[in-house]
Formats: structure tokens, C-alpha cells, sequence
């Protein structure tokens, strides 16, 4: 793990700052609200307390970059990026490091060092997204940003929100809180696969309603993942005066974000997932016609003093995830964000289309539309045989019997799932990925669809996972 925080470091460093600090108490929030809005130009980062670890651009994707992540994989074959994320290896000691260096002295940390750290990360995550720094607040995940957003809209008997079927469960679990609480009208509109970017804007102009109180979308849905044409949706909902949240939870580090032009009304996304942060750090972006109607979960100190000011307390808590963005960034800038989403949208792609051809199956929906996950249909005799010849009606327990055999027969991590009637596994793609991977689920859901073929008792052999 991480090296012990060098003590004669930091204690130059206490000794070099206190001489330029003014007193910036995490309790004075209004100053976050001034550190957020200097200009670029009128900026002055604060300085580490150590030294931050640096990468090495050349560094080949694949096996090469493999030591930057803890995955076992001489054990495992991952390719379920999308299910939890994977920490960036030196970000995690980076994370720990923060944590030691916060308990050498907590209280010169929590009140006067952390408010400008957290300022500073605030505003490079911002630009990196393409936001004003002053729109974004920092949150634990993705699931407290949308309840922060949808607990704080004053509901109505009969407010209608609009949805798709592919919205994240949990967040359908939200919406039926909000319809029982408070009589939400709940308007779910189901997207038949395969689909198009055409196909999804003509179902949209023809059953959003002028009067919707919100629209929720997925920019990547869970099950379904193909990139959504979010920047027409955002245009559709504003043309019919509809307010807009977009989940971007596998958005950022898949897509290129500019969320200045999207221009949505409320945007979230996590940082633990894609992105490869120490889990516990997401966003909230609020467009600043809403700033002042949004209010946190957790009331606290900064309650009232702005609406960054607000977020930056919900009683003591361990805020290394948030610090080591620093280091979660410098690996994708050195890297290059566009390099790394190109190889692995590119890889989710390719290796979609080998298996669909090798297994004689189809992709959910046109290769084009998937970003780094993609979905596969397996070999229809899986589910006719989980399922003894049809004898039961399909359901996700049948899924979960074939991705347990894969789990614990061929020690391959990945999702299997019952979409729209038929057995279908979601790939992920991230650098440290290759073909080979793919290969492997490839031969080993060949393996199984000849044991069903040549062996009339193969049910046996799922029927463990059941
Ligand atoms: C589309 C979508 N929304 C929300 C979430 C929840 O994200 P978090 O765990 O950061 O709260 C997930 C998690 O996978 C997701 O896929």
C-alpha cells in the first residue's frame, strides 16, 4: 500500500503555506463560492502536502498498464468494468496517503487546509467536463446526487416525471417512493431493441407531454447500453418546456463531456465508476437556473451560505476519495482521455462483433451505438436448457444460473441477463482489456453449448447455480 506521508515534507509544507494562507476555515463557506469563481488567470492552486505519483504516456494499452489496477488477473478474466468501476491502483494509495496526512494534524487539515483542496479538485473536474466550476458540487455517488435533486422539487398530486424502461432500477425504486409520497404521476416509456438514435427521438416527440415536471434519462443505461442521442433529448424536452436530469453514471470516462453546451438542467455522474477514482466521489451539476431551489440531503454547517457551500459539509467525514481526483486526472491527462475511450469503445465494439459472429447470435442493438459496454445475445439451447426445455417461464434467476457457471467454472467476471425474453451478457472495455479476454467467454459459452447439445442431462450441470 501507500508509503508512510513523509513527515519532514509535510512540515515544510505547513511552514512554506502559512506564510501566504489566509485563514480559509472550511467554516467560512462563502469563501468556497470565491475560490470557485477566480478566473483561470486569478487562480492560485494550493500545494500538496506530498508528492503526487506522476505516469508514463507510452505505456501501451492492455497487459502493459495492467500494474496500475489491483485486479487479479492472473486469476480472473474481467470484463465487467461496468458493474463497480476498478480503482486506479496509485489513486487508491494516493486516497490513503490523504488519510495518514489528515490524522498527523485533523484539525489544521479539516480547518484550514481542505476547503482550498477541495476547491481546486472541484475546479479541475469541472473543466474536464466542460462546466462552469460554480454548477458542479461534489457527492459521494450517483444515487445521492439524483435523491438530492429529486427530493428538493416541490411535488404536486399529478406532476408527471417521464422515463424510459431503461432507467436504472434504483432509480425507478426513487420514483415509486415519489408516486406514493406525494401522487407523482409515473410515465415509463418502454425502448423496443434494437433501436436508433431516430427511432428514440420519434417515441420521445410523440409521448413527451408539454407540462412534464421532469424528464430522467440514462446518457448510458445499465442493461441497454447504447449512447443516448442526449444532446437532441435535451433539445426535445427544452422545445416543450420540459426540465431535464440526465444519469451520466457510465458517462464520464466513456464520453467526451461538454455539459456547457448539452446544456441540461440537472446532469450526475460518478467518478468511482469509469473514471477509476477510489469509490465515493461523484457530481452534481445543477444549471444555475435551478441553483437556488436545490437543497442538501444533509443539512449542516454550510446551510445558506451558497450553493457549493452547502454540499461541502454533511458532519466529519473521510474526504480522500475526493483528493485523490488529483491523481485520477493526472493519469487521464497524461494518458489522454481521447485515447483511452477510443480503445475502449473500439475493444467493447470489436469484441461484440467476434462473439455475436463466433456464437452465431446478434448484438442488442447497431455496433455503433455502444460505448464501452456492449450486449451480445448467447446461443438460444442456454436458455431453452436453464429453463428444461421451456418447462419454466424465463426469468433473471435463468440469467444468474449462467453467469454463476462462468463465475465460478471459468473464473470469468460478467454480467448475464434477461432482455427482452432472451439470455444476453454485457461486456465491459477498459485499458487494461484486451481481445484475449473476449476469447475466453467466447470458448467458454461454446464449451456450454456443446455440453447442452451432446448431453441430454445438461441441466445438471446449472442447475447448482439455481
Ligand atoms: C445508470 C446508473 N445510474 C445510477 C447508478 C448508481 O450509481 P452509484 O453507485 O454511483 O450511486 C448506476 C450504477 O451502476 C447506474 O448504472
Amino acid at each position: 500500500m501507500a508509503d508512510e506521508v513523509d513527515e519532514s515534507s509535510c512540515n515544510n509544507y505547513v511552514e512554506e503555506e502559512k506564510e501566504h494562507l489566509q485563514y480559509q476555515g472550511i467554516m467560512a463557506f462563502n469563501t468556497a463560492e470565491t475560490l470557485l469563481n477566480l478566473s483561470d488567470e486569478d487562480y492560485i492552486p494550493p500545494k500538496f502536502p506530498f508528492e503526487l505519483p506522476s505516469f508514463d504516456s507510452s505505456m501501451s494499452f492492455g497487459k502493459e498498464l495492467r500494474k496500475h489496477f489491483l485486479l487479479d488477473l492472473d486469476n480472473w478474466t474481467f470484463i465487467n468494468h461496468g458493474a463497480f468501476g476498478c480503482v486506479l491502483k496509485e489513486a487508491l494509495e494516493a486516497a490513503h496517503k490523504w488519510q495518514c496526512y489528515v490524522e498527523r494534524q485533523p484539525v489544521r487539515f479539516l480547518d484550514r487546509e481542505l476547503l482550498s483542496l477541495l476547491g481546486h479538485v472541484n475546479r479541475r473536474l469541472a473543466n474536464f467536463v466542460g462546466s462552469d466550476p460554480t454548477n458542479i458540487v461534489l457527492l459521494p455517488n450517483v444515487t445521492t446526487a439524483i435523491n438530492t435533486v429529486l427530493k428538493s422539487m416541490a411535488w404536486h398530486p399529478g406532476d408527471i416525471v417521464y422515463f424510459f424502461n431503461t432507467c436504472y432500477y434504483t432509480v425507478k425504486k426513487l420514483l415509486k417512493y415519489l408516486n406514493e409520497e406525494y401522487g407523482v404521476t409515473l410515465y415509463e416509456v418502454t425502448i423496443a431493441f434494437p433501436t436508433s438514435d431516430k427511432k428514440i427521438l420519434e417515441v420521445m416527440n410523440d409521448t413527451l407531454e408539454v407540462g412534464t415536471r421532469l424528464a430522467l434519462f440514462s446518457h448510458i443505461p445499465s442493461n441497454y447500453p447504447v449512447v443516448m442521442p442526449v444532446e437532441e433529448m435535451v433539445i426535445l424536452c427544452h422545445s416543450k418546456g420540459v426540465p431535464v436530469l440526465i444519469d451520466g453514471a457510465h458517462a464520464l470516462g466513456s464520453l467526451a463531456l461538454n455539459l456547457r453546451a448539452l446544456n441540461a438542467d440537472y446532469y450526475v455522474s460518478n467518478a468511482h465508476k469509469w473514471l477509476c477514482c477510489p469509490k465515493g466521489c461523484s457530481f452534481l451539476f445543477v444549471s444555475k437556473q435551478y441553483q437556488s431551489k436545490i437543497k442538501p440531503l444533509v443539512i449542516s454547517s454550510g446551510f445558506g451560505a451558497g450553493f457549493n457551500s452547502q454540499f461541502l459539509w454533511s458532519g466529519l467525514k473521510d474526504y480522500s476519495p475526493y483528493l485523490s481526483l488529483n491523481t485520477v486526472l493526472d493519469f487521464w491527462e497524461t494518458m489522454n482521455p481521447e485515447r483511452i475511450r477510443k480503445y475502449n469503445n473500439t475493444l467493447a465494439k470489436e469484441a461484440a462483433l467476434m462473439l455475436a459472429d463466433k456464437w452465431g447470435t446478434s448484438l442488442l442493438s447497431h455496433a455503433k451505438m455502444f460505448g464501452p459496454m456492449a450486449v451480445v445475445s448467447l446461443p438460444e439451447v442456454l436458455l431453452n436448457c436453464v429453463t428444461r426445455g421451456g418447462q419454466e417461464e424465463a426469468n433473471k434467476s435463468h440469467a444468474e444460473m449462467v453467469q454463476a457457471k462462468l463465475h465460478y467454472e471459468f473464473s470469468i467476471e460478467v454480467p448475464v441477463k434477461l432482455l427482452q425474453g432472451k439470455l444476453h451478457t454485457r461486456i465491459s472495455a477498459h485499458v487494461y482489456n484486451e481481445m484475449s479476454d473476449y476469447s475466453r467467454l467466447c470458448d467458454a459459452i461454446l464449451l456450454m453449448t456443446e455440453e447442452v447439445h451432446n448431453n441430454t442431462n445438461a441441466y445438471q450441470a446449472f442447475v447448482r447455480y439455481k
